[in-house]
């Protein structure tokens, strides 16, 4: 290194600045325990160990800094007997000298620790330390921590030469952090992205059939003439609106959300994902509070009712055009779905000509108190759902 051509040593790669091939092999060593499965505290302490050893230092000591940089948050020693570790009490905080290592992360050699104007003294108990090198822990800009080592066995300071081995350790160590960091964020991301994923599932296909479970048998209890038919089926309809809640308080619960977004996205989404099955825009207008007026338990009876009725226009209206309002006044909300269709058989409003969609729609909205409204004529038809808030 001494004498070497200017410009060769680069702080970047501190590997250039090292000749000894013993050290380099044991420098690629500690590097290839990244590579391998091995624990970061494992990968740290043995960096450090290394670190005292390679520059015949007693002492060493390792500390991660948190995530907000400000104290050090894990803390690796080498040399220090348990005893002697006890006897100094805490952790170091990074107050005088360390400090020092943490606002301006660059190499620090200093002879003796106690002649340095940082120097914020040892607690009562530490043994004496008087040669220093630190070297902060860095990869590019950010810094994860620092690795310092004190006592050079048999010398009175340390070397350039260490200063340079030192740096090209804690690069690996820096390495090693910002790897399990970028793990483990990547972990916390997919985990949460596979929450999501379950309690959309959860909600979506779950409660929506509980639901239509619900819708049907209810259906079935207006025909079935057996009282005790009758009760056990409402029974079994209560039995079905409390699971459901159970489920919806669940997700709740677990802080899963099925759709973060407001109704007016969510209603503007499902406009546009049906417009293949209307065959023409579907154009949405808003009228009031919708956002902050409609629950979620509301929208989502909503969401489902507009996907019924603009898949009946595009089944049955041979309409080209259509269009949505969705208005609330705070008190009551109203979806209407209006199309320039062909309008209905006289006996399909009557709703005994077709399937589920239009009984289910009444249902949804009676079981929150509302009503639906099918006006229909050879202009076309208009489905009026209404609801109070
Ligand atoms: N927008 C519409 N224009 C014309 N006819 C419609 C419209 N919506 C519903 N209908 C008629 O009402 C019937 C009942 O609708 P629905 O209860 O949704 O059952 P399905 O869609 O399964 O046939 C349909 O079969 C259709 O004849
Ligand atoms: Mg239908």
């Amino acid at each position: 290194v001494k004498g070497s051509a200017r410009g060769a040593y680069d702080p970047a790669v501190p590997y250039r600045a090292i000749a000894d091939p013993v050290q380099l092999r044991r420098l690629l060593e500690a590097n290839l325990l990244i590579a391998g499965d091995v624990a970061l505290g494992d990968i740290l302490r043995h960096i450090a160990s290394e670190a005292c050893s390679m520059t015949g230092a007693r002492y060493g000591a390792l500390g991660v800094l948190d995530e907000r940089r400000e104290t050090i948050e894990q803390f690796i020693t080498v040399g220090l007997t348990p005893e002697e570790e006890r006897r100094i009490g805490p952790r170091p905080t990074g107050k005088g000298v360390l400090g020092v290592l943490i606002i301006d992360p660059q190499p620090l050699r200093i002879a003796d620790l106690s002649s340095h104007p940082d120097a914020a003294g040892f607690p009562v108990g530490h043994p004496p330390m008087t040669s220093f090198l630190g070297v902060p822990i860095r990869v590019r800009d950010q810094v994860y921590g620092n690795l310092y080592l004190t006592e050079k066995v048999g010398w009175s300071e340390f070397t350039k030469d260490d200063e340079a081995l030192v740096q090209a350790l804690a690069l690996t160590a820096g390495i090693a952090i910002e790897n399990a960091q970028l793990h483990r964020k990547a972990e916390a991301a997919a985990v949460s992205a596979d929450r999501d994923r379950v309690a959309r599932d959860l909600h979506d296909s779950v409660i929506q059939r509980l639901f239509a479970i619900g819708l049907s048998l209810q259906g079935i209890i207006q025909r079935a003439d057996v009282p005790a038919t009758r009760d056990r089926l409402t029974e079994a309809v209560a039995d079905l609106d409390d699971t459901i809640r159970q489920i919806r308080s669940t997700i709740f619960e677990l802080g899963m959300a099925p759709d973060a977004r407001g109704p007016r996205a969510q209603i503007l989404e499902l406009a546009r994902s049906l417009q293949p099955v209307v065959g023409t825009a579907v154009p949405v207008r808003f009228e009031g509070p919708v956002d902050t007026s409609m629950s979620a338990e509301v929208t989502e009876h909503l969401l489902a009712c507009m996907r019924e009725a603009l898949t009946n226009v595009g089944r049955h209206a041979g309409a080209s055009a259509v269009d949505v309002r969705v208005r609330t006044d705070g008190a009551t909300c109203v979806l209407e779905v209006a199309d320039n269709g062909t309008g209905m058989a006289s006996d399909a409003a009557s709703e005994r000509g077709g399937g589920l969609g239009l009984v289910n729609m009444r249902r949804r909205a009676e079981k929150l108190g509302g009503r639906l409204d099918v006006a229909s004529s050879a202009e076309g038809t208009t489905v009026v759902w209404s609801v109070p808030l």
